[in-house]
């Protein structure tokens, strides 16, 4: 087959998008769509909930939330293509999980099927049941390992009803931890978003990726998008402009830009989405979603940094993420190379990791390509539980097969 150029530019974009392969099937296996099985069964306004099927786009039900009056608060950049389906069955964090959690925490009920053929049908709304285990969490998160998710029930939000964003440069981690702790203080459940970038970050994103407007100028040590979404677009507006300058004042932020419209709002998140065009701009290069103590970060990227040099020829590796989550991202490469170094890389991070008692993945999961490290960060009493759990349920191994745990060999 021809190759045209735009074909071989999606090829970059999903092969930097590949975290964890978890969705790439092994040789010899069937591929299995629900994109046909779409749509939005019901709003129940009381309940506060929406009932959708597997296969509807995220971005469809968002529209359906926010026509209803509500708000759906699971975003992520493939909005528009991704499928609520993959969403739960990966449990996709995103950009707001500091105040409502990551996609598992928005299901109330959920219907699946075994692979034996068996439909489970657990539809539940109501926010407490505790009759009995909780099945569904089996299934949100396990990568499609142990069924497949037909229909879901999930939380429904009030619509904020104004969106407050500050794109602030820090001079210390100690002063970033210092901005966290009076964001949760000051903004309390309204604080939405609490993204870090690191210099490196910040120069490949706003000098590298072309078109992207630095909020804020000057070098600073971190770059930090604070985001609050409140009830009331003028007390809430008084109350961020009042925070920030506060904070300004006692030293903590050295510059602030402060969002004037949506329009801002969405440049500043441009800084932080850049890593999306990474693949075209940077070639191929490996993307990490590593979890660790909120305190370790900084030590831990310079730890990172300095290993990358000593062991990675024309080594190049940026971190930013999710701090408040304890959930950094590492983009790393060999500069100039088409066939990067995938383990030697992944062997300087995930030893890192191990050695600050983080987590492999803090939102992306394990798939194929973070397989061989699952002992880095789960117990052997974990790993012998998960591997019980896959042949109790899928003795065969037919649901996305060679991926996250094997079934404990002999078994099979
Ligand atoms: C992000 C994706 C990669 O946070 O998780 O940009
Ligand atoms: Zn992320």
């Amino acid at each position: 087959m021809k190759r045209s150029s735009r074909r071989s530019k999606l090829f970059w974009d999903c092969n930097a998008q590949r975290v964890a392969g978890g969705g790439h099937p092994i040789e010899g296996a069937v591929m299995l769509s629900l994109e046909r099985f779409s749509g939005i069964e019901e709003i129940d306004p009381a309940s506060a909930t929406i009932t959708v099927r597997a296969g509807t786009p995220l971005e469809v039900i968002q529209k359906a939330a926010d026509e209803a009056g509500f708000f759906i608060a699971l975003d992520l950049g493939a909005r528009g293509s991704c499928q609520i389906g993959g969403n739960l069955s990966t449990n996709a964090g995103g950009n707001r999980v500091i105040r409502y959690g990551m996609a598992k925490e928005m299901v109330l009920g959920l219907q699946y099927v075994l692979p034996d053929g068996t439909l489970v049908t657990g539809l539940n709304k109501m926010l407490k049941n505790n009759a009995g285990y909780d099945l569904k969490q089996l299934f949100l998160g396990s990568e499609g390992t142990l069924g497949i998710i037909t229909r879901a029930v999930l939380r429904l939000h009030p619509k904020p009803g104004s969106t407050h964003a500050a794109l602030c440069g820090v001079e210390s981690y100690t002063d970033v931890l210092r901005l966290l702790t009076a964001a949760r203080k000051g903004l309390g459940p309204m604080l939405s978003a609490f993204e870090v970038m690191w210099p490196d970050y910040w120069h490949e994103a706003t000098v590298t990726v072309p078109g992207i407007r630095q909020p804020i100028t000057g070098q600073h040590a971190f770059y930090v998008l604070v985001e609050m979404q409140g009830l009331d677009e003028e007390t809430d507006g008084a109350r961020f402009m009042g925070w920030v300058e506060a904070l300004f004042e006692e030293g903590v932020i050295t510059d602030a830009a402060i969002a004037q419209s949506m329009a801002d709002v969405a440049a500043f998140w441009r800084t932080r989405d850049a890593a999306g065009e990474f693949g075209t701009v940077l070639g191929p290069h490996c993307a990490y979603d590593i979890g660790l103590p909120v305190t370790a970060m900084d030590e831990f990227a310079r730890a990172c940094r300095a290993r990358m040099e000593r062991d990675i020829p024309n080594a190049l590796s940026v971190y930013y993420g999710h701090i408040a989550d304890g959930n950094l991202h590492i983009v790393a490469l060999s500069q100039g190379v088409a066939e990067q170094p995938m383990k030697a890389i992944s062997a300087v991070i995930y030893d890192t990791v191990r050695d600050f008692g983080g987590t492999i993945s803090a939102e992306h999961g394990i798939g194929l390509l973070k397989k061989p490290y699952l002992g880095y960060t789960r117990t052997p009493e974990e790993l012998a539980l998960m591997a019980r759990l896959k042949h109790a349920l899928d003795p065969q191994g037919l649901l996305n097969p060679g991926k996250v745990i094997d079934i404990p060999t002999g078994e099979a």
